[in-house]
This record gives C-alpha cells, structure tokens and sequence, in this order.
C-alpha cells in the first residue's frame, strides 16, 4: 500500500490504436504514460542489413573477431518509486558526463534532455552540446509520442559510454521540449534497449551496436529486477536489480535460461503468448497471441476479452472508473496467482506484484489492463509486473528472449534497502582505444560508481 506515480508504461505502439488509460490519476498524481508513436517505423525487413553494414564496416576496419577481445559489463539500476520505473546510468560526450535514463526494452531511442530544455525538463540534470568536443549535430528533428505527452528535439551523435563499454558516434536524440511526468528527477532521458528496426530516429541502439560489433562475450544482455511495491518502508529510491552486458549472471538464476525465438523480424522483444492461468483456471488466449517484453512498462496490458476473463476468476472485481478506466479493482484480501507460458516454462506472477496498488482500506487495482494495441503490434505488453519474477534475457542472435528462475541471492535482494547506485559524475577518463590490445579496465573513471570497468573498451561506429 504503497502511493505510486506511475511513470513508467515508455512503450511504443501506433498513437491511433493504443487506447486509454494514458491519464493522471486523480489525488495521487500519477499518469499513466503509454508511449506510442506516430509516424510508422521503419520497414522492419531492413534492420539485418543494417546490422550486418554494422559488422562488416567494423571488422574491416577493425580486423577479423577471432583476435578481438570481448568483454562483459554491468550497470546497477535504481527502483524509481517503487517499482513505477527502473532506470541505469551511461556517460555522453567529452568530457563524458553521467545520466539516469529509464531502461526500455520497449522502444529502441536514446534521448537525453538537452540544456535548450527549458522549465518542461523540470530539474532533470541536462546534457549541453557545447561542453562535448565529440558532440555531432545531425539536425533532423527528432520526436517521439507517449501516451501523456511527447519528447522532441534534434538528432545528434557521441560517444556514449555504459558499464564500461564505449559506443563512439553513438546515435541518440537531445530532446529540448517535454511533457510534464514523463520526466522525474534525476531521470534525464531514456535508453530504448529493443531493435533498430523501431527506432524513431533510425539509429542503431546502443546495445545493438555493441552485440552487432562483437564486443560482447555473448551477444545478449540480462535484467533482473528487484521488487519494493509491497515494502511499506521502501524510499522514492532504491537498488533496482542489474542490467548485464554481454552476459548472464548465473549468481543471480537457478537452472537453465528457456529462450523463445521471436516469430518474425524483430522490433520489439516480442515473443508468443501461449497461455495464461489466473487461479489455476486457463484463460484463453488466440493462437498467435505475440507478447513485447517490455522493462519500461509497469504492469500488464492486454485485449479487452482476456482482461475480463482474468478478473472474471476473481470473486467481486469490477472494472475501475474515472481515470482508472481499463484497470480493474478486486479485493486486497484475495490472494491472486497469475501464470504465463510464452511456449515454454510456465512463470507465477507473485501476489504482490498483481496487487498493483490499493485505493480505498478494501479495494486493490490489479496489474493487468485492456489496451488495444494496432495491427501488427504484440497484443500483450508484459511489463516489470512481470519481470520482477524472473531472470530475463534479451539475445541478439538468434533474436529471443529468455527467462530464468530467480536466485534465492536475487529473490533477497527484493526490499533489502541498501545503496541506491548514483550517476552523479562530471567527466569521465575514458580509455577509448580501436586496437585489439585494448587495455582492459578503467573504461570509465572510478567516480562512475555504478560501472564496473570488466570491459575492453570497444570503439565503434
Ligand atoms: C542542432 O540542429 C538543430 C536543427 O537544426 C538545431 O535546432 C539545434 O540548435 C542544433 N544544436 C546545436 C547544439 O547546434
Ligand atoms: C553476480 O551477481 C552477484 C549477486 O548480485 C554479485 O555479487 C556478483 O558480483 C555478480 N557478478 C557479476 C560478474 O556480475
Ligand atoms: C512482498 O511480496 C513478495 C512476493 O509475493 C513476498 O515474498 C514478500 O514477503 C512480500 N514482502 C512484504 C514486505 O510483504
Ligand atoms: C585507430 O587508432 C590509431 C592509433 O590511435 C589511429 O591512428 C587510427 O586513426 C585509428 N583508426 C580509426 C579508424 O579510428
């Protein structure tokens, strides 16, 4: 019973068919903030080519992968009030200078405010261009929809740096005009960690351009999410779990990571739905039901018929009213068990985390929403209500994403308090080198508390 702020929903669909809820909820100022876009993607056949230009202009220049030294990072990410959003930290320019940005596996732009922003940035730190020497302005407008409002600016490109790994020219958007919520301090921004194909600039994500450059130990990155919605002493912040660069962390999972390929082109991280249980009775669910695995989406959204099938095994829920429409309500006193199965293992939802949030000393709202998303779009958008209960895992090739059992080391660090990781850094000393003999550490300075420097640096395009 936690009060929340529901920032987070940053997931992009098309503007005309992603419904309601998109509003603030009233007397406790939340909005709920479904990202979407309107101009359509780019052709999503293109993203492999790109890929491969990628690659292959990168081993021309750089030699053949065998005797490039590969590496692996990790970025400590903050719970963002309680639960509502979970956002890491990356350095940008030079001199590099640190910035929170919400983690998005449901949209694929780096976007930063910029210091043209004025009072709508709020008192988010921002990035000048005029302080970075590497700073490259490809002044084509840049804008992106969410669902209560927009982010616009101008396309640009630098060297951006992440858990020790280095991204030079690395495309990303300096945003001048934002609407007001999509924004909490000391989040500056947002990194879009799902495919090039969707991006709304067209640049290559920074964490495509890292797995497609062969960096990486392995070509895919790992999240776990810690959970503090049901900790009635937890702060605004808190330690949120851990974003891992080209590895899995096998500390923090038990038994084997069940991967599902995605069914298509990728765009999203978007996978088959293929069942769903609320209290142990299935709910059906259409044959070729895709699912986007979204970390900048709190909770669940799904069709209109299979959200009231769901509350329908709920004794006494409703539809809720006002500015909760699409949500429902039930009673706190009932302990509700979800299961999904993307085809393979079948995941619980904890309890707590179906319990979104309580509006009266009786009535909770539940996790999951309606939400019509457009043709061609996942019809299901599985946010941190779920990922909060599994190791979860985005592979670049083949394109997949996988989930694991949690860790009784992952599942303790759920509400254990502690030290929330901070960005707040001037510059960065960053050993930025092409060579094969990349020294290995100190990619960044070590006041960037929350990097580790495991990484050879990799200079990419
Ligand atoms: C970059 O280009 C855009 C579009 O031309 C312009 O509005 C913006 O002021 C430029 N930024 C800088 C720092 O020059
Ligand atoms: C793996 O996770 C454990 C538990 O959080 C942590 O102590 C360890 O440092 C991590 N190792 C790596 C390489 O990330
Ligand atoms: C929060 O929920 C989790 C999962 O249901 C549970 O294990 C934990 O004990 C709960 N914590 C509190 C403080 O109630
Ligand atoms: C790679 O590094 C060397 C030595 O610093 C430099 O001379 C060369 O121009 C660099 N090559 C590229 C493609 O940046």
């Amino acid at each position: 019973m936690v009060p929340l702020f529901l920032l987070a929903s940053l997931f992009a669909l098309p503007a005309d068919t992603f419904g309601a809820p998109t509003d603030a909820v009233p007397g406790s100022g939340r909005a709920i903030s479904l990202l979407r876009r309107n101009q359509s993607p780019r052709d999503v056949t293109e993203w492999g080519a790109l890929a491969k230009n990628q690659r292959d202009n990168l081993l021309a220049k750089y030699g053949s992968p065998t005797v490039q030294k590969r590496s692996s990072g990790y970025n400590l990410i903050v719970d963002q009030l309680y639960d509502s959003s979970y956002y890491g930290s990356l350095a940008i320019g030079t001199p590099a200078v640190s910035f929170d940005v919400i983690l998005d596996t449901g949209s694929s732009d780096l976007w930063v405010a910029g210091s043209s922003c004025g009072t709508s940035c709020g008192s988010s730190p921002t990035y000048n261009p005029a302080s970075s020497s590497t700073f490259q302005n490809l002044s084509t407008a840049f804008n992106i929809q969410y669902g209560s409002g927009a982010a616009e600016g101008y396309d640009a490109q630098d060297l951006v740096q992440m858990a020790g790994f280095s991204v030079s020219s690395q495309g990303f958007a300096v945003v001048d005009t934002v609407s007001q919520n999509l924004l909490t301090s000391p989040v500056s921004g947002l990194l879009g960690l799902a495919w090039q194909s969707i991006a709304s600039s067209g640049q290559m994500p920074l964490w495509q351009a890292l797995a497609s450059g062969n960096v990486w130990d392995s070509a895919l990155f790992g999240v776990q999410l810690n959970r503090y919605t049901n900790d009635s002493t937890a702060q605004e912040l808190e330690p949120g779990g851990v974003l891992n660069m080209g590895y899995t962390n096998s500390s923090l999972y038990t038994g084997s990571i069940d991967y599902i390929d995605i069914p298509g082109t990728p765009s999203y991280w978007y996978i088959p739905l293929t069942s769903l249980t609320v209290q142990g009775t299935s709910i059906s669910i259409t044959s070729g039901t895709t699912a986007a695995i979204d970390t900048g989406t709190t909770n669940i959204a799904g069709p209109a018929s299979s959200i009231q099938a769901i509350y329908a095994q709920i004794p006494n829920s409703q539809p809720a009213t006002g500015e909760w429409v699409g949500y429902y309500s039930f009673p706190c006193s009932t302990t509700v068990n979800v299961e999904l199965s993307f085809g393979g293992n079948t995941w619980s939802i904890s309890p707590a985390d179906f319990a979104f949030t309580q509006t009266s000393s009786t009535e909770c709202i539940g996790a999951f929403f309606e939400a019509s998303t457009g043709t061609g779009s996942p019809s299901w958008i599985i946010g941190d209500a779920f990922l909060k209960n599994v190791y979860s895992v985005f592979r670049y090739n083949p394109p997949s994403v996988g989930f694991a059992s949690l860790s009784s080391v992952a599942i303790a660090e759920n509400g254990a308090g502690g030290t929330v990781p901070s960005a707040t850094i001037g510059t960065v000393s960053a050993t930025v080198t092409n060579t094969s003999d990349a020294p290995r550490g100190r990619a960044l300075s070590a006041s960037l508390s929350t990097l580790v420097f495991l990484a050879v640096s990799a200079l990419l395009l």
